[in-house]
């Protein structure tokens, strides 16, 4: 034997098995004793959250796939079949739609923690790279999902979004007839949308291995923003965390299944409803709430670029539009080089800890605008939004050279405890039994 067995789990399976794999001692390291900050607060289950949501929509999207047809002639119907005639094929369908709401709704909360507490600070740049890596493969794949009911605004979102990349000099129209598969959204674009959407969530469950990776090896971070300083100042994940976490996911699930059982189709857009038409174009074409911040953007855009005193257009409206949108999800990569302040929770912060509340309002102001036609104050109310935005990011750098952090505790447990009294005592984490 190349090493010594080290295993003592009780349990002589178990004990077995790890001795030549040894997954139980692995799990035990990183999910039962793992040394966790004990100040965690509610925004702390969200990561957990994201997972299991994770989860549910790739089995309910592997049982929806079984029953779905990706032709253009077929994939309405096939959707409605599924609703009427497939055993709990409502149920799973609900799931399915109503989770990809949920989904972003506790991954904006879990974003915008990090951004409260300071969680991309060093040494998590990466964890938090790895996030924004997610969020755009989360993007990628709720969009082409949703072309798949093959509704009116399936259509139609697929027609204005894939037309943005024409906007791309010198290869834009490549790119779009590559995407189509075609000349126009057809039934290869339905094709091919439906084979990315079926991987691309397998491509989020190994980047998120990566995220959750990075994660053990920097530890969490904490609402205080300090690291922790001894035992005293920490908790093991099992059983203090598991537990919160499972009451978290019991508040949540309420919440879901209300959506679910009770207001199935109240995130969505009735249009969609209404079978793909090329020939009648909806009123108004808009995304899901998720979103319509990032839509808000694209169209806020109305003036082309040009050099001064010329009618040299540098980048047009179009283009312009569609830099705004990808930047403004792109520059959350350099908050850490942004944000140069060496306190990471927003509670020491004093122009932090206001300047914060102008991202969701931003948020808000540009969701708002998103969802209304693109005429009148709703253009200017979009336009001020993205420049909020933006402002608030670049911003940053002035904020933390002009700002005095307020003093920082000595360590996590010193504000409650008293300074770590209970670790003398032994009182404080004490490693979970092994199995
Ligand atoms: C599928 C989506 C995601 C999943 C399943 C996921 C999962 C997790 C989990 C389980 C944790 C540890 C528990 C927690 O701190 O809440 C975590 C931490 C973290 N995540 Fe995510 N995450 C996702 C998306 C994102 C995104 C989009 C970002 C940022 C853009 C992000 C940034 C972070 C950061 C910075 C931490 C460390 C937080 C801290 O220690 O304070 N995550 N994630």
């Amino acid at each position: 034997m190349a090493h010594a067995p080290t295993s003592e789990f009780k349990n002589p399976v178990i004990n077995w098995i790890d001795q030549r794999l040894p997954v139980f001692t692995m799990l035990n390291k990183e999910y039962g004793v793992f040394p966790t900050p004990r100040n965690f607060n509610y925004f702390w289950n969200f990561g957990a959250l994201a997972m299991v949501i994770l989860a549910v929509m790739i089995v309910s999207g592997i049982v929806l796939a079984m029953n779905y047809t990706a032709h253009t002639a077929y994939a309405f119907d096939s959707v409605e079949r599924i609703m009427r005639d497939v055993n709990f094929g409502w149920l799973i369908r609900y799931l399915h739609m109503n989770g990809a709401h949920m989904f972003f709704f506790v991954v904006y909360i879990h974003i915008f923690r990090g951004f409260l507490y300071g969680s991309y600070k060093t040494p998590r740049e990466l964890l938090w790279m790895l996030g924004v890596v997610i969020f755009l493969l989360m993007m990628a794949t709720a969009f082409m999902g949703y072309v798949l009911p093959w509704g009116q605004m399936s259509f139609w979102g697929a027609t204005v979004i894939t037309n943005l990349f024409s906007a791309v000099p010198v290869f834009g129209d490549e790119i779009v007839t590559l995407l189509w598969g075609g000349f126009s959204v057809d039934n290869p674009t339905l094709n091919r949308f439906f084979a990315l959407h079926y991987l691309l969530p397998f491509v989020i469950v190994a980047v998120v291995f990566l995220h959750v990776a990075a994660l053990h090896i920097t530890g969490s971070n904490n609402p205080l923003g300090i690291e922790p300083k001894g035992p005293q100042d920490t908790l093991p994940f099992h059983p203090y965390y598991t537990t919160k976490d499972m009451f978290g996911m019991g508040l949540f699930l309420i919440f879901f299944a209300a959506f679910v059982f009770f207001a199935p189709n109240a995130l969505g857009h009735p249009d969609n409803y209404i079978p793909a038409d090329p020939l009648v174009t909806p009123a108004l074409i808009v995304p899901e709430w998720y979103f319509l911040p990032f839509y808000a953007i694209l169209r806020a855009v109305t003036f082309n670029i040009g050099l001064p005193f010329s009618d040299v257009i540098l980048i047009d409206a179009k283009l312009g539009g569609v830099i705004a949108m990808f930047g403004s999800i792109l520059i959350w990569f350099l908050m850490p080089w942004l944000d140069k302040s060496p306190v990471r929770s927003y509670k020491f912060r004093p122009i932090y800890r206001w300047w914060i509340w102008l991202l969701p309002l931003s948020f808000f102001m540009l969701l708002y605008a998103g969802a209304k036609p693109a005429e009148g104050w709703y253009v200017l109310l979009g336009q001020a939004g993205t420049v909020l935005y933006f402002l608030w990011f670049l911003a940053l750098p002035i904020i933390s050279r002009i700002e005095r952090p307020l003093p920082l505790p000595a360590s996590i447990s010193q504000p409650v405890l008293g300074g770590g009294r209970l670790a003398a005592t032994g009182a404080a984490a004490k490693p979970m039994e092994k199995a």
